[in-house]
């Protein structure tokens, strides 16, 4: 499906957003293993997250959704059952990576499989950790997906992630959670850590000290009611639409605003905009409040070193914002990219280009030189939500009508999208 995006004028508006997709992820899985039942409020309309839904269904937690509640009769910790067939993961990293650690300990074999996206996205990081806890796993060509998991006993490690990966550090305290002894997961940089906060609530035994996280084996979890905080990676977007219409202003309520995210605020700040949080509060251990923003003239600015891991998924979106600065944008260290639903290098670095703008594209990362107005256009979404909403929110400071392809990828994250685009104009 083709969207067309036409330009829009100065808005002053409020806005909520879908739950945040990473928390709904964990919520969606642990609340599966705990004990007992569980509501979750504010679960993620995101494909990726209804993946995690459906791959916990297969494995026996009872899941009724209701809109964007969604309530769960967990099968214990030792209570999950082998699937009959292989466990689809759609397009979701997330999924695949995180319940490779918690298959990773069942005394059974599991195979994921995932769409085409996802069927050329590395393994390797999760594989070679759960291999050094006991697990046996099979993936093609050693690497990509489908990813055959015959679980086992665990026994616990130390473990030094190579990358800055959520996922990756979340894989290894999964599989802690079925290791005789204590788990240490150590990172190169501290990132989200969506993971341990829920495991703690879920009453888990861990611990954090600076980049080291140590899990305990052989707690029990237990259900309870989840609220869901919205999206601040979803925000992004309309927090950048904001940046980009000289005289707008907007509201977003009940965002979560967990330290490990809110580096995409403080570089928005640094380049120029007007951001106040109000309301701020602690749910569930997560930090969430209102954001009020308000335009500012965009100065431009450098994405390097261990910023690159806290602003990863945002890195479209900014690249957008940098197009339309007065000194543009240089991306650094962010190799990762490349490894994403797409190759998010190389398609920004072509979109940006059909804007108008000048972008030099190295191994790791790129340099965009300013554009004083972007040119309306045919956009590629090369099937990634990311890049077809970041195109989308460009277009409306184009010179004319766009149209986003294979617009409906935004789905994957958040099905609201282009509606909440459109309430913009009202
Ligand atoms: C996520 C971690 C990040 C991020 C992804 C969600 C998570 O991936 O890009 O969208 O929920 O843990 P990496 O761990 O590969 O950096």
């Amino acid at each position: 499906m083709n969207q067309k995006i036409a330009p829009i004028s100065p808005f002053t508006a409020a806005i909520r957003l879908p739950g945040d997709k990473s928390i709904s992820h964990r919520y969606g899985m642990f609340t599966a293993l705990a004990e007992g039942s569980s509501t979750i409020h504010n679960y993620s309309s995101g494909e990726d997250c209804h993946s995690t839904l459906g791959a916990m269904k297969t494995l026996g937690a009872e899941i009724t959704v209701d809109g964007t509640t969604v309530h769960v009769k967990g099968c214990g910790k030792e209570g999950l059952r082998e699937a009959s067939s292989a466990i689809d993961c759609g397009n979701s990293g997330t999924t695949m990576r995180l319940l490779s650690g918690i298959l990773a300990g069942q005394p059974f074999t599991s195979e994921l499989v995932g769409d085409e996206s996802l069927s050329r996205r590395p393994m390797q990081r999760v594989m070679d950790p759960l291999r050094q806890m006991g697990a046996q796993l099979e993936a093609r060509d050693g690497r990509f997906p489908p990813l055959k998991i015959q679980g086992s006993k665990l026994q616990a490690i130390q473990y030094a992630t190579p990358m800055a990966s959520a996922q990756v550090k979340s894989c290894v305290l999964l599989a802690g959670l079925f290791a005789d002894g204590e788990t240490t997961v150590i990172e190169p940089v501290k990132t989200r850590d969506h993971t341990e906060l829920a495991l703690r609530e879920f009453g888990a035994d861990i611990q954090v000290t600076g980049k080291e996280i140590r899990v305990r084996g052989g707690n029990t979890l237990t259900g309870r009611e989840l609220q869901v905080p919205s999206d601040l990676s979803s925000a992004a977007f309309f927090l950048a639409a904001t940046m980009l219409v000289p005289g707008s202003s907007l509201q977003i309520s009940g965002v979560g605003l967990n330290p490990s995210r809110t580096a995409l605020l403080d570089f928005l700040v640094s380049m120029g905009a007007n951001i106040r949080i109000v309301n701020l509060n602690q749910v569930n251990g997560e930090m969430v409040g209102d954001l009020m923003v308000q335009y500012g003239k965009l100065q431009g600015g450098v994405i390097e070193k261990d910023m690159t891991a806290l602003l990863i998924d945002e890195i479209p979106i900014l690249s957008v914002l940098g197009a339309a600065s007065e000194k543009g944008l240089i991306l650094r260290n962010a190799g990762e990219l490349r490894i994403k639903e797409t190759d998010r290098i190389s398609a920004m670095a072509k979109t940006l280009r059909l804007l108008g703008a000048e972008v030099e594209e190295f191994e790791d990362g790129y340099a965009i030189q300013p554009v004083k107005q972007f040119r309306a256009g045919k956009f590629p979404s090369f099937g990634d939500h990311r890049i077809a909403m970041s195109m989308a929110i460009a277009a409306i400071a184009a010179d004319g009508e766009s149209e986003i392809e294979e617009a409906e990828c935004a789905s994957i994250s958040f099905p609201e999208f282009y509606a909440t685009l459109e309430s913009l104009r009202a």
